[in-house]
């Protein structure tokens, strides 16, 4: 598990932390990510692991448990975890970006008190229902109905790709009470899978990030209090758009830790292996690979950096997210793809993590988000500050 960066741009605080994740996450979680992947089973050990060290915590107020160091050590974290294991990483967005932090900006101090422990303790796992079998990326045409009857709100309706539906925990649930009224009709819920009656579909086979299990939910006439409602009623776009600029900070530091990965098992195996008696990493082409690979990720380091801190400063986020999901998600990629071109044969083979890192890396640029709709965002917010 070699792995570096210069961290000297870090606070201390942030550097002490990153150390300690890091040889958790070498020695207990990045040992568990193939079996992961092959079993198609979530290793719930290691939320109650991350929870100890204070991952659940990083964005939590002292009052609620946590201790608050903020959106940049969370990024960190979440490249530290995700350089060892994907799924788990995608396990930690999930659980922060999707669910403790719209809870925490959106929801009373009775639901916050509620619910919080469970996700900072890593006891139960959140889930976040937005996207629909007819819109993900167009994700204002929800329809997803949520009527109000007496004092419970009624959900009728079928949520897809939700990630995590199958684990202990509960739900932020997208709804339209008005479908005429577009987006502005969408309101969201907290809906708990231990009281609420859902159906919870048949585990959706997939390329990568197998250790997260995806699930369709399907509410019929599913009853919840009326005191559930997230926010106010008719804001519940806005709270998915809030969330996921947060997000996609999250989904860029994940993208980072499985292009570094990637990195990190290039730079291993062409420095021990020999090809027409030369190291390969003593071969100009392969020294080529790995400068773009480096150059890539440096930059999509300090790009998720910048939006974070900025996040921490109370700026408005929402290009600089997407920017840093959209540029880290392709080196993702990109590095995943020239990883396996490095390593050759066995590249392509179980044998090495590579083949996993090259399967994880695309979900990167689809969830919270594709690289379309990232740059759909950049360009209308772009514009938007030059037209002002
Ligand atoms: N913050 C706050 N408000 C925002 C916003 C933001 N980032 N973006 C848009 N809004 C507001 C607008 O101000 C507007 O408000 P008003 O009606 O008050 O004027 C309203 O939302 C509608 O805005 P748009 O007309 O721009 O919205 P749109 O319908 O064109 O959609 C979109 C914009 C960016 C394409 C959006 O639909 C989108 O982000 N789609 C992608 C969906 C997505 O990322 N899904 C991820 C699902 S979760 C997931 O994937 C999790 C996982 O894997 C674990
Ligand atoms: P579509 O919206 O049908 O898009 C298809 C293609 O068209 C894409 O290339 C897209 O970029 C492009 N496109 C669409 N509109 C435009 C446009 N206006 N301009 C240019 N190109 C466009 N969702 C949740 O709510 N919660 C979850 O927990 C969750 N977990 C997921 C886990 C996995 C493993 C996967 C695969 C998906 C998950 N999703 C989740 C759903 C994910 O967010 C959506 O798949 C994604 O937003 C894209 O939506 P779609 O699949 O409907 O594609």
């Amino acid at each position: 598990h070699r792995t570096f960066y210069n961290d000297a741009l870090l606070p201390e605080t942030h550097r002490i932390f990153k150390n300690s994740l890091r040889e958790l996450v070498n020695e207990e979680i990045a040992p568990l990510a193939a079996k992961a992947d092959e079993e198609g089973k979530f290793p719930m050990e290691n939320m109650r692991k991350l929870a100890d060290l204070g991952v659940f915590g990083l964005v939590v107020p002292e009052e609620y448990g946590g201790s608050n160091i903020g959106t940049l050590a969370y990024a960190i974290a979440m490249e530290e975890i995700s350089r060892g294991c994907a799924t788990t990483g995608t396990a930690v967005t999930g659980q922060t970006s999707l669910f403790i932090k719209p809870l925490l900006n959106f929801g009373t101090r009775e639901q916050i008190e509620e619910y919080i422990t469970h996700y900072v303790k890593g006891d139960r796992i959140g889930s976040f229902c937005l996207s629909e079998s007819d819109n993900g990326s167009d994700a204002g045409a929800a329809k997803t109905k949520a009527t109000l009857k007496d004092d419970h709100w009624i959900l009728e309706g079928t949520k897809t790709f939700v990630s995590h539906g199958t684990l202990p925990g509960d739900m932020i649930v997208m709804a339209t009470s008005d479908k005429k009224l577009k987006h502005k009709g969408i309101s969201a819920f907290i809906v708990s899978k231990q009281h609420e009656s859902c159906i919870i579909g048949k585990l959706e086979k997939k390329l990568g990030i197998r250790g997260n299990p995806t699930v369709q939910i399907k509410f019929e006439e599913t009853k919840i209090p009326k005191d559930r409602i997230l926010g106010r009623q008719g804001y519940g776009f806005k709270i998915a758009m809030t969330t996921l600029d947060g997000g996609r900070i999250g989904v860029a530091g994940l993208a980072l830790g499985i292009a570094q990965a990637s990195l990190d098992c290039a730079i291993k195996y062409s420095t021990e292996r020999k090809a027409f008696g030369i190291v390969l990493s003593n071969l100009q082409a392969i020294q080529l690979k790995l400068a773009d690979m480096q150059s890539k990720i440096e930059a999509s380091r300090l790009l998720t950096w910048n939006a974070a801190m900025l996040f921490d400063k109370g700026e408005n986020i929402t290009k600089e997210a997407a920017i840093a999901k959209l540029t880290a998600s392709e080196t993702a990629t990109f590095c995943s793809h020239q990883a396996i071109q490095i390593l050759g044969g066995i590249g392509y083979l179980q044998d090495m993590p590579a083949e996993r890192y090259y399967r994880d890396s695309r979900i990167t640029e689809i969830y919270e988000g594709t690289s379309e709709i990232q740059r759909l965002v950049i360009a209308a917010n772009m514009m938007s500050t030059y037209n002002v």
